[in-house]
């Protein structure tokens, strides 16, 4: 028997009584128009969430929050945003705001995946593009979003990925891996200045995910075929990335700040 008044305190946190406490929540995703974002929106939007869909194309927006409307008649919101440009993630902030009062939570899901080397001097135009969406954008949505995750004692979860802590023995990942480094560096450091304001930040780092990032990027083949260059017999599908961002970004992960989670197939064990 639980005594009333820690029942009530328990309440104010968890008042749908689910165990994630997503209900109602604000939820921006960015890159949500495919892949690991897109099924993000989805799996908040489940859990009763206010998604925000931000994404560059903008038929991709519409789609996304059509199927969170229609399907599981959730309150969405699509915003057309390229996060590398600062007013168009101003805008992503402010339209939020507008619609749902306030951000409970962050997704920094937008990413390319870029090459480029030394030996052949074609590094730079990928490296500040890449950097520019996988990096700079997610420090800069961050610190916009900060007033209104103090309020509401959210959180951020970055998409990193494990080529943020190895090369897989391929160097040409060098732009996208820099990125990805920066990004786990970036989330220590918010986790360790937001912490005593009770704003958790942390990264999810997933191996190889059957998305379109891998086509975008011009690597062709079957999965079995992209998943065999990463010695994995499988890969993940996006909605296993989508349903660990939803536990971290929920009150069952109230203790987590500051950590990279590695989800991966046991990519980076076989080294
Ligand atoms: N798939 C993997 O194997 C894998 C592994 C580890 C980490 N990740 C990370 O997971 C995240 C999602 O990747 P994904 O695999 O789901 O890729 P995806 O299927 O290509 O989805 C990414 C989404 O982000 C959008 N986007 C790209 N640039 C943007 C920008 N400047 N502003 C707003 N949206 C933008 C893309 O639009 P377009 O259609 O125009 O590109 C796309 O809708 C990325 O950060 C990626 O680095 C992926």
């Amino acid at each position: 028997m639980i005594p009333i008044g820690i029942k009530l305190a328990l309440n104010r946190y968890c008042q749908d009584n689910s165990g994630y406490c997503l209900k109602d929540k604000v939820v921006i995703v960015t890159g949500a128009g495919a892949g690991i974002g897109a099924s993000t929106a989805y799996a908040f939007a489940k859990e009763g969430a206010k998604v925000v869909v931000a994404d560059i194309i903008e038929d991709n927006v519409k789609k996304v929050t059509k199927r969170c409307e229609e399907e599981l008649c959730a309150k969405s919101l699509g915003v057309h945003c390229d996060v590398s440009v600062d007013e168009q993630c101003k805008s992503l902030i402010s339209d939020t705001v507008s619609k749902f009062g306030t951000i409970d939570v962050l997704v920094n899901n937008a990413g390319i995946l870029t090459f480029g080397t030394l030996l052949n001097a074609d590094i730079m135009e990928p490296y500040d593009k890449t950097l520019g969406i996988n990096l700079r954008a997610c420090v800069y949505l961050t610190m916009l979003a900060t007033p209104y995750l103090v309020q509401t004692k959210g959180n951020v979860v970055n998409i990193s990925s494990i080529l943020g802590c190895t090369y897989s023995g391929n160097s040409k990942y060098m732009p996208y891996c820099i990125s990805k480094a920066g990004l786990d560096h970036f989330m220590f450091g918010a986790a360790l200045e937001l912490s005593p304001c009770g704003v958790r930040v942390n990264n999810v780092c997933p191996g190889p995910v059957k998305t379109e990032i891998f086509s975008k990027a011009g690597v062709t083949g079957s999965w079995k075929e992209i998943g065999e260059s990463f010695k994995l017999t499988d890969m993940s599908e996006p909605e296993e990335i989508a349903d660990l961002i939803v536990y971290l970004a929920s009150y069952k992960a109230r203790s987590i700040t500051g950590v990279r989670y590695y989800i991966d197939r046991g990519h980076l064990l076989m080294g």
